[in-house]
């Protein structure tokens, strides 16, 4: 397949399904999951922070990382492909589905799951917290008025993080939407995601099964490249603009 034919598959779509990665949020200034250990924070790989075995260790150490993260995350703004993925949705209306890997709310700043079709966010949002005794949910305060952790502002337990860590599940609701997207999808744009971290790595697949047009956006080949039929070798602002025919 050639760019054209890309262009046109994207462009006749119905339903187009979208998986995004860390590399999405990249030109945003945030670095990737795989990148992001830098500093003080070197000696710890991401698994032995973002794990509940972690926590259970050393809740003031993982809060303390993840506090780092949500100041990072509010100063960054939604980039480029952010903002093309939310006119991609205006175009596809309920067509539209996007699910990300991403746990930094800028799919969400940038107008993703307002404009007519559906934005999952599969591993949870580091802007929100979440009770460890009764499951009530609640933004974090302004970077500035934190302390973590976060106590519930409904029974007064302890909060934790409300993203999904290694080892635990993907929230169940989410997960059906975006496999219900994938298997229904005419194109399946996969952007900036290494593709090691399963389930959300599987859907790419689930696509092609069903013959879907399946449209890698990322750099460099990943894990799951071979199973493409079209790959677009550049970052992501620049490679969605060359897919929705808006090159500079
Ligand atoms: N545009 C597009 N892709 C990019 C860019 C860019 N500007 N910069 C980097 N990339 C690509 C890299 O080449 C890499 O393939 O983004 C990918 C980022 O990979 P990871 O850091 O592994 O991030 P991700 O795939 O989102 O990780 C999946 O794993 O660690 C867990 O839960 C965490 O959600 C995360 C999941």
């Amino acid at each position: 397949m050639k760019l054209a034919d890309a262009r046109a598959a994207l462009r006749e779509a119905r339903h187009v399904a979208v998986l995004t990665g860390a590399g999405v949020s990249a030109e945003s200034g945030i670095p990737t999951f795989r990148d992001a250990q830098t500093g003080h924070w070197a000696r710890f790989r991401p698994e032995d922070l973002a794990s509940p075995g972690a926590y259970f260790r050393d809740p003031a150490l993982v809060w303390e990382w993840y506090a780092g993260r949500y100041r990072d995350v509010t100063r960054a703004q939604p980039n480029g492909g952010h903002a093309l993925l939310t006119q991609l949705e205006r175009e596809k209306g309920d067509g539209f589905f996007l699910a990300t890997q991403n746990v930094d709310g800028l799919h969400t700043r940038a107008g993703s799951g307002a404009a007519g079709g559906q934005l999952v966010e599969l591993h949870g949002n580091l802007t929100t917290a979440r009770c460890e005794v009764c499951d009530w949910t609640a933004d974090l305060p302004a970077p500035d008025h934190f302390t973590p952790p976060p106590s519930c502002p409904d029974c007064g337990g302890r909060m934790r993080p409300n993203v999904v860590w290694f080892g635990e599940d993907l929230p169940e609701t989410a997960l059906a939407a975006a496999a219900t997207a994938f298997a229904g999808a005419d194109v399946a744009l996969i952007i900036g995601t290494s593709g090691v971290v399963y389930p959300a790595a599987g859907l790419a697949a689930e696509a092609l099964r069903r013959g879907a047009v399946a449209i890698e956006v990322n750099p460099v080949e990943t894990n799951i490249s071979w199973q493409m039929t079209f790959a677009v070798r550049d970052v992501a602002s620049r490679g969605l603009a060359a897919l929705l025919g808006q090159e500079p």
